[in-house]
């Protein structure tokens, strides 16, 4: 079976249960089908929350939600998958949860009215300010490719159509393009984040440890 097993997931666990706080007993008794990874199966959510805050990386992600935006969920599981510290929604506080395939129960999701509190927020981490950086191949944009990414970012994206907001644009440090080569003008939000994502992983993350999920 070249591609794995077809079912995802585990079964009813088979012999003595495991010990610990973090192990469920719904899931031991029924089995685990949930999209999590093998290190958590059988795990509480709570539990696997409090894991990951041990382990989050030091980037962020947000994203303009003036018109609801689908690509947020689809954002908020890459930013699961990149481990994300923060995921933040900018406007409406309504988005459609359908691309986030659950993964926002993992992430910790902040609401900001407008972008300046947005940009208040990041002022104010733990450890000192987080720099903004607005992702949107506008004329000026720096390329993406050839800057060194900071590890304490957050990474901004705006919408299909209108893209990044003038507020958005001014809050800004700077704003950063994906070089393109056809005849499209833009990438999908979602895509343009995955892409910025990986950028910090592969500046900053630890990619020699058993963290690193490769499936
Ligand atoms: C579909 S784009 C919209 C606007 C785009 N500026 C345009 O001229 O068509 C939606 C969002 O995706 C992201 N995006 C798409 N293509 C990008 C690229 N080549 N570089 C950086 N960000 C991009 C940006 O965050 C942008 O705001």
């Amino acid at each position: 079976m070249p591609h794995g097993p077809a079912e995802v997931g585990v079964g009813p666990w088979e012999g003595p249960w495991p010990e610990g706080e973090q192990y469920d007993a719904a899931l031991l008794a029924e089995g685990d089908r949930r999209n999590v990874v093998d290190r958590y199966r059988y795990w509480t959510l709570e539990a696997i929350v409090a894991d990951l805050d041990l382990r989050r990386h030091d980037f962020h992600v947000a994203i303009e939600n003036w018109q609801h935006d689908f690509n947020i969920g689809t954002i908020v599981r890459s930013a699961n998958a990149f481990l994300a510290r923060e995921v933040h929604i900018v406007g409406n506080r309504r988005w459609n949860r359908r691309g986030a395939m659950v993964t926002d129960r993992y992430q910790h999701v902040v609401h900001h009215p407008d972008v300046p509190a947005l940009a208040a927020h990041l002022r104010e981490q733990p450890g000192g300010p987080v720099a903004l950086w607005g992702i949107d191949n506008l004329p000026g944009s720096l390329p993406l490719e050839t800057t060194d990414v900071p590890r304490r970012v957050c990474f901004l994206f705006g919408q299909e159509g209108p893209g990044l907001s003038g507020p958005a644009r001014e809050a800004c440090d700077a704003t950063f393009s994906i070089a393109q080569f056809g005849s499209t003008r833009s990438i999908n939000a979602s895509a343009a984040a995955a892409i910025a994502m990986h950028a910090w992983v592969r500046a900053h993350a630890d990619l020699s440890g058993v963290d690193a999920w490769r499936g």
